[in-house]
């Protein structure tokens, strides 16, 4: 497992100083609903973007850095904020639950064992009903530079139980190089207990 501390000792490509657009396009569809949590935050700037319109709104991160970052940068901007050093395979130690959760460049970080992990993991936080909106690499995008491609076919094979595949579009993850990487934007609702 990957330590991305010292990523953050840096501005690290993925770190664009603002929300990536898709989440801003879902706040302005009204797609984001209740409570949020956006996993692997980073330095929080969704969570300050929807902070900013009212939400309520978390992020967790494990790099403690991260994390210092977004809260330094949420006191900055006088914005209320909740953001914590957890790890999203462990998210049930927050104790609490979610109406959507948000992930720009968590997922494609996983390892092919870490991915039901994680789902699993999810399932501890999002209430039945909720949204998880996931934005990843794609492998349309090509060469090799950045995180692992995901396939929609891996997506699906991830939230094949418990979860309804709402949609999966192409979409594009704003780096702060020059150009955009393609992307996958899914939607993935959990489940009631007895569907
Ligand atoms: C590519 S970065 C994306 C950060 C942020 N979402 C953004 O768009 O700027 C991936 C993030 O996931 C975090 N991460 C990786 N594994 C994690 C885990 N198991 N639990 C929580 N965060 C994790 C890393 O520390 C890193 O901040």
């Amino acid at each position: 497992m990957r330590d991305f501390n010292p990523a953050y000792a840096g501005t690290p490509p993925w770190d664009i100083g603002r929300p990536q657009k898709e989440i801003m396009r879902l706040a302005e569809a009204g797609e984001i609903q209740g409570i949020v949590l956006d996993v692997g935050c980073g330095t929080g700037e969704n969570v300050l973007y929807l902070a900013g319109l009212g939400y309520e709104a978390w992020g967790i991160d494990r790099a403690a850095t991260a994390i210092e970052k977004a809260k330094a940068k949420a006191a900055q901007r006088g914005l209320k904020a909740n953001f914590l050093v957890a790890d999203a395979l462990d998210l049930q130690r927050l104790g609490r639950t979610f109406d959507t959760v948000i992930d720009t460049g968590l997922f494609h970080v996983f390892s092919d064992e870490e991915r039901p992990l994680f789902a699993d993991s999810l399932a501890t936080v999002l209430r039945p009903g909720g949204t998880y909106y996931m934005l990843c690499f794609s492998e349309r995008e090509p060469g090799s530079w950045g995180p692992r491609r995901v396939t929609q076919a891996e997506i699906r094979a991830t939230f094949s139980q418990g979860w309804r595949i709402n949609a999966i579009r192409q979409a594009t993850f704003e780096i702060n190089q020059p150009g955009e990487a393609r992307a996958w934007l899914s939607s993935i609702t959990r489940l009631e207990e007895s569907s």
